[in-house]
């Protein structure tokens, strides 16, 4: 891997590539690592980011950043619809971003580079209609996975046929449409009206045919009957799985919170493969009674756990303050709980030996590279198709389909920790791990689809 020093010194090949991520960590990750990997290929780099979330420019001083206004009231930028903040922001960054192209555009004639394409993230689904007003291609940046895409993909069908809305009393019920997902496993979101979804994820797909290139956080070792039928789909559209991003460069510049480092010197203390490693990402949202189980789950396990309360975590709740009085101190060093982890170190730590997880793409790319098997307990999106492919496909980990409860915790936690099923997954993952590091070797199916993508770039 390079240093960013090394990278700084690389020779420029005279094209300019736009990205846009969507301002959430687990869509900033991924922009920023494939910005930094072009970057490392001789393309100059400018980054569109928006004032909700926004990026530390320091941390890439051979970026070029500029920012937009997404103008949300309050209420709007911290509700946790998802799906209505979506709506919100693509409405509201149309003539930002507009304004952001007419400007960069009129400055690229002084400048030695010449813009090659907008890559962006395919929840930005109003950026085609503003790019092709530029003459400029779009790639899309898939930041999860092709498995969760296709099921995406089929919310048509999947109404047609009635799965939507969900129905408790067919849960366990297979999705011929969609194998192997069962009803429980569509990826779904809570939102004020559904109609909304539809709508957001239409714009989506249409946005994704109409690019000129897919790029997917993920490689043909892991989702090659996935990608087969991406290609036949979109025959048309060159696809570019180069996953996993993150074992080119890190994650942690591109980190919204500061990141506690007293994890590491926390898990030095402990034996190999001892730790359960605990954290719901960047969006997931608790309610007292389920964070409650969790650490009463946790503590019940008697294994040591290292736990990732993201302040905003627990709904009506600064940090800690509803765990019970002496609960910490009844751990006796048991337990470490942070605010945010430099969870790419956590995970390749030699005394990490599980994951519980909500199953976000990334920690689930991250997991897989470091060998560590997973406990998923899936929220929202495409968590729940993750977690079933890491369940019952690639068989990986474990999935908590039902309530947050301490005793399923607790039993989820010693079987793969303690038990032998753990053992196993733990010996098959490893051999997954060594599959995700050779297809980034030369030779190996990202490495040539980065090439393919690089000349595709370059062709513009
Ligand atoms: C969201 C969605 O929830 C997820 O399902 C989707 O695939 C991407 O967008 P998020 O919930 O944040 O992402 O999860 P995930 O995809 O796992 O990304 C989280 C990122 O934050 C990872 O790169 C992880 O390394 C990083 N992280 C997480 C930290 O750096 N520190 C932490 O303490 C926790």
């Amino acid at each position: 891997m390079e240093t960013k020093q090394e990278s700084c010194r690389l020779p420029r090949n005279g094209k300019r590539v736009i990205l846009f991520p969507l301002p959430y960590q687990g869509h900033i990750n991924p922009m920023l690592q494939i910005a930094s990997v072009l970057y490392s290929k001789g393309f100059s780099i400018t980054i569109i980011h928006t004032n909700l979330n926004p990026l530390n420019a320091c941390n890439y001083p051979h970026f070029e950043f500029h920012s937009i206004s997404a103008s949300l009231s309050e209420t709007e930028a911290s509700t946790e619809d998802m799906v209505a903040i979506l709506i919100a922001l693509n409405a509201k960054c149309v003539v930002p971003f507009w304004d952001c192209l007419v400007k960069l555009t009129s400055i690229s004639n002084v400048q030695e580079d010449s813009f090659a394409c907008i890559i962006t993230d395919p929840l930005w689904y109003f950026v085609h209609a503003v790019a092709n007003d530029f003459k400029l291609p779009t790639i899309i940046l898939q930041t999860s996975s092709v498995s969760a895409y296709l099921a995406f993909a089929a919310y048509p069908i999947l109404r047609e046929k009635c799965y939507l809305p969900i129905q408790d009393s067919q849960l366990e019920a297979r999705v011929i449409e969609c194998p192997p997902l069962r009803v429980k496993d569509i990826p779904i979101f809570e939102t004020g009206d559904p109609k909304n979804v539809d709508k957001v994820i239409s714009a989506m797909v249409s946005l994704i045919k109409a690019s000129s290139g897919i790029i997917w956080n993920s490689y043909r070792e892991l989702e090659q009957v996935e990608l087969t039928t991406i290609h036949h789909q979109y025959f048309s559209i060159p696809v570019f799985p180069i996953g996993p991003f993150h074992k080119y460069f890190p994650a942690s510049s591109s980190s919204l919170l500061s990141q506690d480092e007293s994890c590491i010197s926390w898990l030095d203390k402990h034996a190999p493969k001892s730790v359960i490693y605990v954290s719901f990402g960047s969006v997931v949202n608790i309610d007292e009674t389920e964070f409650l189980e969790i650490a009463w789950g946790l503590a019940n396990s008697r294994v040591p756990f290292l736990w990732v309360v993201r302040p905003g975590l627990v709904r009506e709740a600064e940090w800690l303050e509803l765990l019970p009085t002496g609960f910490v101190e009844m751990l006796d060093g048991r337990g470490h709980i942070v605010k945010w982890a430099p969870q790419q170190e956590v995970l390749a730590h030699p005394a990490v030996g599980g994951f519980l997880t909500h199953g976000g793409w990334n920690s689930t790319l991250e997991s897989i590279c470091e060998g560590v098997p997973m406990i998923c307990q899936p929220y929202l999106g495409d968590q729940m198709v993750n977690a079933r492919y890491i369940s019952h496909v690639w068989r990986l980990g474990l999935h908590l389909d039902g309530n947050v409860e301490r005793r399923e915790i607790e039993i989820a936690v010693r079987r793969v920790m303690i038990e032998t099923e753990g053992q196993e997954m733990r010996e098959r993952i490893l051999y997954s791990k060594e599959k995700a590091h050779l297809c980034l070797k030369p030779g190996g199916s990202s490495y040539q689809s980065l090439e393919r993508l690089i000349d595709h770039i370059l062709s513009f």
